[in-house]
């Protein structure tokens, strides 16, 4: 576990040093839970966004996109249910002034007791070698029983006192499990409140005719609002769907873990409007093609699992997270929810305007049913981060940190590297590189040796290398370095777009989704 937190943090120095991701306002010592993308941070989350944008856009002649304003009228958030019942629970320590989510509180509690039992597994584990039977040894070890009796009923309490909103039980909770703020270390709690999760700003210039309005907490809403326009201006027929990407703001109370829990951040999601009675099929079809689309990258399909809601929210009837493993833990990364007709029957009620769609097949009108995808770019970003770092123990004691990234998603494709900085070779490259930036991403580095210059590289996750050397400039061949194998093969220049092509094209990774 101390490694698996020592390799993230590792990961978030690695972001800032090398232009991925800062503290935002760093210089004013940082504001809570937001972040900046830098030079490569902002080149990968877009090849992020352009892989999803595609795989909706492009490979659903079904789905268009939109891009809807962050202001909306204020009616929607009452409409969507999020005025009154987007909240945390919270709770301050009154000695040290700090506020936390209860339930964060609680569920740390659980992970602690559950650490245990991972430490009497892998204890064990190590005293008995290859003979160990784990799932014998959790079944019937006492230690690790009486942990486990602990762990669930906790978080059986947890459960009902967050499914029945009971602040008082959540309370009680943190009081008899004697959870100590990790400040403080003392018990001196408030009472559990409920806290809305929307920033709210004014509109308008003069006093009387301001009005107050939210910044939206999710970007669906600006979907469902605009579902009669582009249906009707798109002539659209069920099923179909509309994407959109863009930020979203939450005031998070609790800000952990990087990038993983932001008060500003982006999704990309897709409401896919269907048939009353048919929505089922639809959720299973966006369930298996969203996991699909996360395999494609290459990352692990052991890194990814399926977390099905077993206590759904009221207007739902289906609901699942794609989680993946992250250094600390497996955790949500994208949500698939079957919203029922919820969404656009609120809209319509609170708006006063008939939102139905009429079906020619059928000859009726009806209010569709909506499957949601929803994917927060920052979380993706961080998965992405997180499975392709590594640090590599290299012979003759030498060491390389390397990004192992999805090549079609690395910011820079390749760089373009002269031996040395005369005898005709910057010329050379500076060829090469107007030959290739059209249509990749180059660096050109001329600066330290060459094997600095790789180092640099492999950091920030290049595919590839080509070093121009005395050869090339006789015979135009030049050295082509692999990220992954740091295998390096001569090869004309001419097979470059080729060969760098077909290893980062996006193209081919759209084409494994069909
Ligand atoms: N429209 C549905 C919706 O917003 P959600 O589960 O609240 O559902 C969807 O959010 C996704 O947005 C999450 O799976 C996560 O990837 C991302 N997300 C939510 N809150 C976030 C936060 N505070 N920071 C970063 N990403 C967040």
């Amino acid at each position: 576990m101390a490694q698996k937190e020592d390799v993230f943090k590792k990961i978030v120095s690695h972001a800032k040093e090398y232009g991925f991701v800062f503290p935002s306002s760093e210089i004013y010592d940082g504001l809570g839970a937001v972040y900046d993308y830098g030079q490569n941070g902002v080149e990968l989350k877009n090849n992020i966004k352009r892989y999803w944008w595609e795989s909706m856009t492009l490979l659903h002649e079904n789905i268009v996109g939109i891009d809807s304003a962050i202001f909306m009228h204020p009616t929607i958030w009452k409409a969507s249910g999020h005025v009154d019942a987007f909240n945390d629970p919270l709770i301050d320590n009154k000695d040290s002034k700090k506020r936390y989510r209860a339930d964060v509180l609680i569920e740390d509690e659980i992970a602690k007791i559950e650490e245990k039992i991972d430490k009497e597994v892998a204890k064990a584990a190590k005293r008995f070698g290859d003979s160990f039977d784990e799932a014998m040894f959790r079944q019937t070890n006492g230690r690790v029983l009486e942990h486990q009796q602990k762990r669930d009923v906790l978080h059986s309490r947890y459960e009902k006192a967050m499914n029945d909103n009971d602040l008082k039980e959540l309370r009680q909770i943190i009081e008899d499990y004697a959870i100590v703020d990790p400040i403080s270390g003392t018990r001196n709690w408030t009472d559990v409140r409920q806290f809305n999760l929307m920033f709210k700003t004014q509109m308008g210039s003069s006093a009387d005719a301001t009005m107050d309005v939210y910044l939206r907490p999710e970007t669906a809403q600006g979907i469902f609002v605009n579902f009669l326009n582009v249906q009707k201006t798109g002539r659209m027929r069920l099923p179909f769907g509309i994407a959109q990407i863009g930020k979203a703001f939450r005031n998070e109370i609790v800000a952990r873990q990087f990038i993983f829990r932001m008060r500003e951040f982006e999704q990309m999601e897709m409401q896919f409007f269907v048939r009353p009675g048919e929505e089922l099929n639809y959720f299973n079809y966006w369930k298996e093609a969203r996991l699909k689309w996360h395999k494609a990258l290459g990352m692990g399909d052991e890194k990814y699992r399926y977390h099905d809601h077993e206590k759904l929210a009221h207007y739902a009837n289906a609901a699942t997270d794609i989680e993946f493993q992250m250094p600390f833990g497996f955790k949500e990364v994208e949500g698939i929810h079957s919203r029922t007709d919820f969404d656009l029957s609120q809209h319509e009620k609170f708006s006063g305007k008939k939102i139905q769609y009429f079906d020619p097949e059928l000859n009726e009108s009806y209010t569709p049913y909506v499957i949601e995808t929803s994917i927060g770019v920052d979380r993706m970003f961080l998965s992405v981060l997180c499975s392709s770092y590594e640090e590599q123990q290299l012979e003759g004691g030498d060491t390389r940190v390397v990004l192992h990234l999805p090549k079609a998603l690395a910011p820079v494709k390749c760089a373009i590297l002269p031996l040395v900085k005369k005898d005709g070779m910057p010329e050379k490259a500076r060829e090469i590189m107007d030959m290739l930036k059209f249509d990749f991403a180059c660096q050109y580095e001329e600066k330290d040796s060459v094997g600095k210059r790789y180092r640099r590289q492999d950091a920030i996750g290049t595919p590839f290398c080509i070093t121009i050397d005395g050869q090339t400039v006789e015979d135009n061949t030049v050295t082509l370095r692999d990220r992954d194998t740091m295998q390096q093969e001569r090869v004309a220049i001419s097979e470059l777009p080729r060969i760098i092509g077909e290893a980062c094209s996006l193209n081919n990774l759209l084409k494994k989704l069909v």
